[in-house]
């Protein structure tokens, strides 16, 4: 069954790009047998486009960032000569363009090998990228409730949490599925020593009095985009962020919770395994963080260390 938050046929863009070509979406298609689908060779980026009512502009967030660890994944997995950071943006601006979108928005980026392969073919590598309307998700609001995962998180060692590889979303998947049979609205993975990683697609910061927590970027995390801009903004309104180990048990002694990725933004975390945190409401901070955040992507404030984070759609056509 199609997830809910997923385009139904008639929502999907009119466009994708295909090995750097524009096409209509229905007619990107890659071979049954190749790599990037027998053996999860495939490495991919999630961004997001904030629309802007005033200035009537559409900027894409922290293109920069997004393509570098998409660059550092390529090279990890060994792709033969995968699309630039320059083409890579080039192509964004042209997809979103020609699927006229003005509104907030996702991009997803895959580059993969295509074909027909083993599991160590290295090209011929092929590329896509997909733009689609996807306004904020409800959580961002209400909330949801969680629970620890039995399943432990890959490890650096085997299948690295660091390059954001398809591969990687197998441990993902199992966690996810095991939190939603059982009536959770996500996951929580940890790590083989018992400490927190991060959930399925999205990292956790707990506060715990006046001090925000988060697992530190060798506690088995991707390294997320959305957990940096968090850490930056927090520290410039002076407040004491610590990145280390988080005990399973520190997430039940938390005074607020939340969990944050491009495509979940911060969604406030109300209670783990059917424990509430703190009031079991939405927390202050995390208020606060959704509010700043918004005003950052929207170009409604430039804190110092934002220059070049955000990359107008249409302001330079
Ligand atoms: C496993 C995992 N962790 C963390 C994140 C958050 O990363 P980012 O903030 O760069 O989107 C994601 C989101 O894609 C993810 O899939």
């Amino acid at each position: 069954m199609m997830a809910k938050n997923q385009p139904t046929p008639d929502e999907r863009p009119g466009f994708a790009i295909m090995n750097g070509r524009l096409m209509p979406y229905a007619d990107a298609k890659i071979s049954i047998m190749a790599p990037g689908l027998t053996f999860a060779v495939t490495i991919f980026e999630g961004l997001r486009g904030y629309w802007n009512a005033e200035r009537e502009e559409l900027n894409i967030f922290r293109i920069g960032a997004h393509l570098d660890r998409m660059a550092f994944g390529m090279t990890l997995m060994e792709l033969d000569g995968p699309p630039s950071a320059d083409d890579f943006t080039y192509q964004i601006l042209e997809v979103t363009r020609a699927n006229d979108i003005r509104e907030d928005c996702y991009i997803r980026l895959q580059a993969y090998v295509d074909e027909w392969g083993d599991m160590t073919a290295t090209g011929p590598v092929g590329s896509s990228v997909i733009c689609r309307s996807r306004p904020r998700v409800s959580a961002f609001e209400i909330g949801k409730h969680f629970c620890v995962a039995s399943w432990r998180r890959n490890t650096d060692d085997a299948s690295p949490p660091r390059i954001k590889a398809t591969a990687n979303y197998l441990n993902s998947r199992l966690a996810g599925m095991e939190a939603k049979r059982n009536g959770y609205g996500g996951a929580i993975i940890l790590n083989h020593d018992g400490s927190v990683a991060e959930g399925p697609g999205g990292c956790i910061f707990l506060r715990r009095g006046e001090t925000l927590i988060t697992p530190s970027v060798t506690d088995g995390i991707l390294e997320s985009v959305t957990r940096d801009t968090l850490i930056q903004l927090a520290r410039a309104a002076g407040r004491n962020v610590e990145e280390r180990k988080v005990g399973r048990t520190e997430l039940y002694l938390a005074d607020e919770m939340f969990y944050c990725g491009t495509g979940q933004e911060i969604t406030p975390m109300l209670s783990v395994d059917g424990k509430p945190i703190g009031s079991g409401e939405p927390g202050p901070l995390t208020r606060d963080l959704q509010r700043d955040y918004d005003a950052l992507v929207r170009g409604h404030a430039s804190p110092g260390f934002s220059d070049g984070w955000l990359t107008p759609v249409w302001g330079n056509s």
